[in-house]
């Protein structure tokens, strides 16, 4: 089988719109179950490596060539039927006011959190083009290198929630103590904070759409921190209108969150052409319970990949067992591929799930 069998033809926007990913986001049947990884670019790679020796991750980040070439790096050397621009969530919270600094070995930092009412206040919610104009100019840039190659690329935002658990925390979190405090004890607060979120978290995605990213991607990463009548009540709403605006530029979106077994109906419910769980949950049950009215990304461990290639393959293929073949199916990770996994297994992956599902 050939891989990406598009890319001998130069693709325009109808055979793009062909590719295996676009389709499964459709729920059409496929040539082979296409596969991409969250976090896919990154420190697992000794070409990123190499590029981010001299380099902050802002700096990558805000220097559109650069960006682009981290975001090609995986389609080089993987088959991977998606790329995404290479970027993060955190950079829309500098655009909006908040300082941003990542320290090494120490994650995030937020310089000044979001934690009153007057903090709120004083978040602006800009345009695109003026609080991102690096990742829009990416955007363009990656489109005139992967058509050629018949690749697709995905653009992202953090959602409104978990972009408020990093406003809140003034950086990574595991119990998220105040963010929840603020939710549950100051709600009209709250309610602000998120509905500006809302607001710039569509316009930016709608805007990645705009400079050709042909699918969004919602990470709604820690939203499984919360009790479904607090993701129904304080959440969802605001998903659900930042990816209301999103659509507005006719791009499908994926809405993506970990740990979401006990809402992942009233996820659904907030929007999304295809739903991405992660692995404590079966891809199964998630699919019966989500129905046929979304496509279905997930749900491999990226653990699995820390495993000698036997083991490996088996997880995958249990994957690929769950979805049964069904339409709409996106082979992808659960969460983040970890720094430590040998790209090799990345490789063997990406040809075992074309090779064993080629129809
Ligand atoms: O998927 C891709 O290849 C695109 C790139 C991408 C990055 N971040 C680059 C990055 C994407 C999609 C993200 C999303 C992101 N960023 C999320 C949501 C997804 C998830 O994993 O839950 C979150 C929560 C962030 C916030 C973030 N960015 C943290 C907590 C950190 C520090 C963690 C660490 O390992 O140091 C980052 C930094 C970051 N963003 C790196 C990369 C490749 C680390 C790279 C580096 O330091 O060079």
């Amino acid at each position: 089988m050939t891989h990406r069998p598009d890319a001998s033809a130069a693709p325009d926007a109808a055979t793009l719109s062909n590719s295996r990913f676009l389709k499964a986001l459709r729920r059409e049947p496929v040539d082979a179950t296409p596969i991409w990884l969250m976090r896919q670019a990154g420190r697992y790679m000794a070409e990123y490596r190499a590029l981010r020796e001299k380099r902050t991750i802002l700096e990558l980040i805000k220097t559109p060539e650069l960006a682009v070439e981290v975001t090609l790096q995986p389609i080089r050397a993987f088959e991977l039927d998606a790329a995404i621009i290479f970027a993060d969530i955190l950079p829309l919270l500098a655009g909006m006011g908040l300082g941003l600094e990542f320290v090494q070995g120490e994650g995030p930092l937020l310089h000044n959190p979001v934690r009153s009412a007057a903090d709120v206040e004083r978040l602006t919610v800009r345009p695109p083009e003026e609080a991102l104009p690096f990742t829009l100019e990416a955007i363009r840039l990656a489109r005139q290198a992967l058509d050629p190659l018949g690749v697709p690329l995905i653009g992202f935002s953090g959602a409104p929630f978990t972009l408020a658990a990093y406003a809140v925390e003034g950086g990574s979190s595991r119990s998220h103590e105040r963010t929840k405090a603020l939710m549950m004890g100051d709600p009209q607060t709250w309610q602000r904070l998120m509905e500006k979120l809302a607001e710039a978290v569509g316009q930016y995605l709608k805007a990645q759409a705009g400079a050709g990213a042909h699918a969004l991607q919602v990470f709604d990463s820690w939203a499984g921190q919360l009790s479904p009548a607090d993701y129904r009540t304080h959440v969802q709403p605001y998903s659900r209108r930042a990816i209301a605006i999103a659509k507005e530029a006719g791009a499908p979106v994926i809405h993506f969150g970990t740990d979401t077994a006990g809402f992942l109906e009233d996820m659904r419910d907030a929007g999304g052409d295809a739903i991405g769980v992660d692995w404590r949950i079966d891809l199964a049950q998630a699919w019966e319970r989500l129905g046929d009215g979304v496509a279905v990304q997930g749900n491999l461990d990226p653990a699995a990949l820390l495993a000698p290639w036997e083991a490996l393959r088996a997880r995958a293929q249990a994957v690929l067992d769950q979805a049964a073949g069904r339409p709409g199916h996106i082979f992808n990770l659960g969460h983040g591929v970890f720094k430590t996994t040998p790209p090799d297994n990345v490789k063997r992956l990406a040809e075992f799930v074309h090779a064993a599902t080629q129809r």
